[in-house]
Formats: structure tokens, C-alpha cells, sequence
């Protein structure tokens, strides 16, 4: 079922092996872990809350987001348990499914998990998600810098090469397009909000509202908008509990290679791709958005 695919060694400074699995790539640390095993009997309860997204879609964002929603619309600061206890990322080997299937307490759970390999129970289940999707440009150039900060990747290829891994779904979670596509057209389920990163940018209270709505909660004004004060780029950034900066401490990210939360743009691909690449993430864009009525925003 899974097949080792090759990787050019020389772009990553710690080895790292990938697998093509049901369709789609996962690193050999999630395949070794024996994780695809469990995940088809994990039973989802009635009000579990799932935040799922193809990686670096925005996800840490829409997490804390809900966090805030669903207690009470209370900031989390620096005495606040990390985000990664509070919501627990339900495929990673740590805290692990095992953990997250034994907890008592009301469960918010992130996954990056394509649509086809969900644990079953999601269907029967009247568990909520929001899946947050970005336009695959900043998607990319997000991807780029994030693999580089990551001590268990330590990328060392060149923006073009990373370009050629992500345009031939060779990074993890890839094919971004099967991803995207495959929650765009479940969109309609009643337990599904499909949210876009630009659009959360673009007008942060009403996409706010939206998600308080689909949780079933009726906020005021001041609610939403003390929400999505607590939640801009800037006042996460400086949240010790959400911006992963512990990573560091930890030996899990680089201390030199920039932040977990970067730049928090609509439209940074532009500073990085040249003519040649924004055409070939055209073509490929045109290709797989030609039957779907799915637009991104690519600037704001
Ligand atoms: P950039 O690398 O473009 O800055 P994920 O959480 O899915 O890994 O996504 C990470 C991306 O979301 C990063 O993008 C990060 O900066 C951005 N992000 C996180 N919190 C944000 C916020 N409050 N506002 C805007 N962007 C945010």
C-alpha cells in the first residue's frame, strides 16, 4: 500500500523519506509510526471541532480562532497551555491518536488529512469542521520557508527546486490540488465550513462570524471584533501559546531560520517567483481548476 518514492538527498540537510499512500505523499515519520492503521476505527464524538487544511493554509490561525470562540472569546496569552495540547493534530505521532482517543474533555483536533483517508466516523458523526484553504502560490512559498525551519527537514534546495517538488505533489500532503478539491466539492455537507485564507484576510469579523455561526454561537459585535483583535498576525506573533516559538527550545525548529508565523501575506508570492514560475503555476492552476467553480484570490 505504501510506495517509497525517491527524493533528491542533497535538498535536505536531515534525510527524509517520502510515501505515496492512498494517493497521497505522507513523511516515512508518520508512516512508520503505524498511525494509517488506527485511524479508520478513531471514532469522532458528537462535538468533536476538526480545523483540517492542506499545510500552511492558515491553519494555526483558524485554530485559534475556534479555540477563542468556544471559550468564551477569552485570549489565550503566555500562561496558556500551546496551541498543539489545546489542539491536538490528530495523525502526528505526538501527543498521538492514542492520547487524543482517551481524552475526556471536549476535543479540538487538527488535521492535515485529505478527505479519502478521514476516520469514517467523521460521516456519522455530527463532529464539526472548518477547512481552511490558500491560494497554492503563498501555499508554496509559505511551504518553502517552513521546511526550512524545521530541523527534521533542514531544507537546503533553492526556491526553484522546492517549486519543482510542490508543482509534482511531491510534498507532503500533496497532490494540493486532490487535497483542496476533494473538501471543496464536501462543501455542502452541513458539517463542513469551507473558508479561504484570503478571504479570513480579506475581512476577518464576517469570516469570524461565519465560523461562530457554524459552531452554533451568536456573538456580539464586540465579541467578534475582540476575536479578531486576539487573532491578527501581529498579537499572535508575540502569544508564546500559539506562535510555536518553544519549537526552538525544543531542537524541533531552527533558531536562525525565521518564525513559524512569517509573514501572514495575501500576495508574497509575488517578491518570489519569477516570470517562468508564475507560468508554470498558471498552467497548472488553469489545469486543475478548469472543471470546478473553486477561485483563489492570489493578491489582495
Ligand atoms: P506565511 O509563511 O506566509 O507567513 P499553517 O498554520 O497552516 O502552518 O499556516 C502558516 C501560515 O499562516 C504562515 O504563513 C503564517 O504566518 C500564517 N498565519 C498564521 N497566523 C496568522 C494570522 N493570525 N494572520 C495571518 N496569517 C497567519
Amino acid at each position: 500500500d505504501f510506495t517509497r518514492l525517491p527524493l533528491d538527498d542533497s535538498l535536505f540537510g536531515t534525510p527524509v523519506s517520502i510515501y505515496r499512500y492512498q494517493g497521497y505523499i505522507f513523511p516515512g515519520q508518520l508512516v512508520m509510526s503505524g498511525v494509517f492503521k488506527e485511524l479508520p476505527d478513531f471514532q469522532f464524538r458528537q462535538d468533536d471541532v476538526l480545523v483540517a487544511s492542506y499545510p500552511k493554509a492558515g491553519t494555526t490561525w483558524v485554530q485559534e480562532i475556534v479555540y477563542m470562540l468556544m471559550h468564551g472569546c477569552k485570549m489565550t496569552n503566555e500562561n496558556s497551555e500551546v496551541l498543539e495540547t489545546r489542539f491536538p493534530y490528530l495523525e502526528y505521532p505526538y501527543p498521538g491518536i492514542k492520547s487524543l482517543a482517551a481524552k475526556k474533555e471536549k476535543r479540538f483536533i487538527k488535521t492535515h488529512l485529505p478527505i479519502n483517508l478521514l476516520p469514517p466516523s467523521f460521516e456519522s458523526s455530527t463532529a464539526k469542521m472548518i477547512y481552511i484553504a490558500r491560494n497554492p502560490r503563498d501555499t508554496a512559498i509559505s511551504y518553502f520557508y517552513f521546511m526550512q525551519l524545521l530541523t527534521q527537514c533542514n531544507y537546503q534546495g533553492t526556491l526553484s527546486s522546492f517549486i519543482d517538488l510542490f508543482l509534482s505533489d511531491k510534498t507532503m500532503y500533496s497532490p494540493y490540488f486532490g487535497h483542496v478539491l476533494g473538501y471543496w466539492e464536501a462543501r455542502h455537507n452541513p458539517n463542513i465550513l469551507f473558508v479561504t485564507y484570503e478571504e479570513l484576510q480579506q475581512n476577518p469579523e464576517k469570516i469570524i462570524r461565519k465560523m461562530a455561526e457554524f459552531l452554533g454561537m451568536s456573538l456580539s459585535d464586540a465579541e467578534v471584533t475582540y476575536v479578531a483583535e486576539n487573532t491578527s498576525f501581529v498579537r499572535m506573533s508575540s502569544n508564546p501559546s500559539v506562535n510555536y516559538e518553544h519549537w526552538k527550545d525544543f531542537g524541533f525548529a531552527f533558531k536562525d531560520k525565521g518564525k513559524f508565523l512569517r509573514k501572514g501575506k495575501v500576495g508574497d508570492w509575488q517578491r518570489h517567483l519569477n516570470k517562468s514560475q508564475v507560468a508554470a503555476f498558471e498552467e497548472w492552476e488553469n489545469e486543475h481548476l478548469k472543471n470546478s467553480d473553486l477561485k483563489f484570490s492570489y493578491i489582495c
